[in-house]
């Protein structure tokens, strides 16, 4: 995220790790709350079945109320505008404790909005202070989403991460498959994933990689999150707790890459007279100061 950021609640979020985990499962709930994930997604949208959807809500109600001593931000997904269920579900959900709310199948920075309209009434009547509860969104899950990304260019009040998924999108355009047969994304797929990570850097929030479906495959999901860190995203969707530690690690700056930060800090320090410098033979100049500073920043080191 970058550091200039002006909403400063956002940027005490940590968002390397995202868990989901069905709202409707209190052993799955036991079991996710001490694994390192930053943040829980306690999910009432498509891993709650339609007839436990009350039941749902009723279950994230008590666990927010039993205040429980936690390192991970609380977050809810819930359902989708045009469900019918969403002004239910945020009912239920903005109360102290919540932390963000993650939207599913938003099609571009109305709905956001719109959630934001009913947040700011529903904090006010449970007692959050304004502004509070956060909002993320999955930005790539129907056809009128993609075509809406210009939307994103003028930044929203609350929004801190965005996500972007393949199989509702998929689901809605009637695709076969997203994957290529040797597992890579089909182009569109690719598509989706880079306007995600455009339209969070026009934002100015956090971009979060897709989840990795198999979750027995640690060194594929390494793999794919290697990628996905190179290319920009800050952290990932996770549906299993053995993925939480793989995920954590790759995106943590390591010690060389913090120590290299540092030595181009302190180059530019040193002489603030110059625009471009030489070290070890490589040139660096003003972009490579900002990711030397995103680095940094990454690991709550001010600069
Ligand atoms: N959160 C918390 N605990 C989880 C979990 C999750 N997302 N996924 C699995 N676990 C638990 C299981 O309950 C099991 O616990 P137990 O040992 O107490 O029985 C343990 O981890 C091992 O689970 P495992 O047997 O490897 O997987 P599974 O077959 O039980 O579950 C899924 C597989 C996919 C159903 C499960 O991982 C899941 O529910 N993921 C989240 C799905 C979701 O929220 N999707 C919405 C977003 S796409
Ligand atoms: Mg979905």
């Amino acid at each position: 995220m970058p550091p200039d950021r002006p909403d400063d609640a956002a940027a005490g979020m940590k968002l390397r790790s995202l868990l989901f985990v069905p709202a409707d499962s209190e052993r799955k709930f036991a079991k996710a709350s001490g694994i390192g994930a930053d943040a829980l997604i306690i999910d009432l949208e498509d891993s709650v079945a339609p007839p436990r959807k009350t039941l749902a809500r009723g279950m994230v109600k008590e666990l927010l109320g039993a205040e429980i001593a936690r390192d991970w931000a609380f977050l809810v997904r819930v359902n989708p505008l045009g469900s019918g269920l969403t002004i239910e579900d945020l009912a239920a959900v903005v109360r102290p404790g919540l932390d963000g709310i993650l939207i599913p199948k938003v099609s571009g920075v109305a709905d956001i909005e719109l959630i934001s309209n009913y947040v700011d009434a529903l904090e006010v009547a449970a007692g959050v202070t304004p502004g509070h509860v956060k909002l993320l969104v999955v930005a790539t899950e129907t056809p009128a989403a993609m075509i809406g990304f210009s939307s994103y260019a003028t930044p929203s009040r609350r929004l801190v991460g965005m996500t972007w998924g393949a199989e509702d999108l998929g689901a809605a355009l009637g695709a076969l498959s997203n994957k290529e047969p040797n597992g890579e994304w089909t182009f569109p797929y690719q598509v989706a994933r880079a306007q995600c990570l455009f339209a969070a850097g026009a934002a100015g929030v956090a971009a979060l990689d897709t989840l990795y479906g198999d979750f027995r495959d640690q060194a594929g999901l390494a793999e794919s999150c290697r990628i996905a860190r190179r290319d920009g995203f800050v952290g990932r969707i996770a549906i299993h707790p053995d993925q939480i530690a793989t995920i954590n690690s790759c995106f943590t700056p390591s010690e060389a890459d913090i120590a290299h930060a540092r030595r181009v800090v302190a180059a530019f320090a040193a002489d603030p007279d110059v625009g471009t410098i030489g070290i070890d033979g490589k040139m660096y100049d003003m972009p490579h100061l900002i990711a030397a500073k995103r680095a940094l920043a990454s690991i709550g080191e001010g600069v």
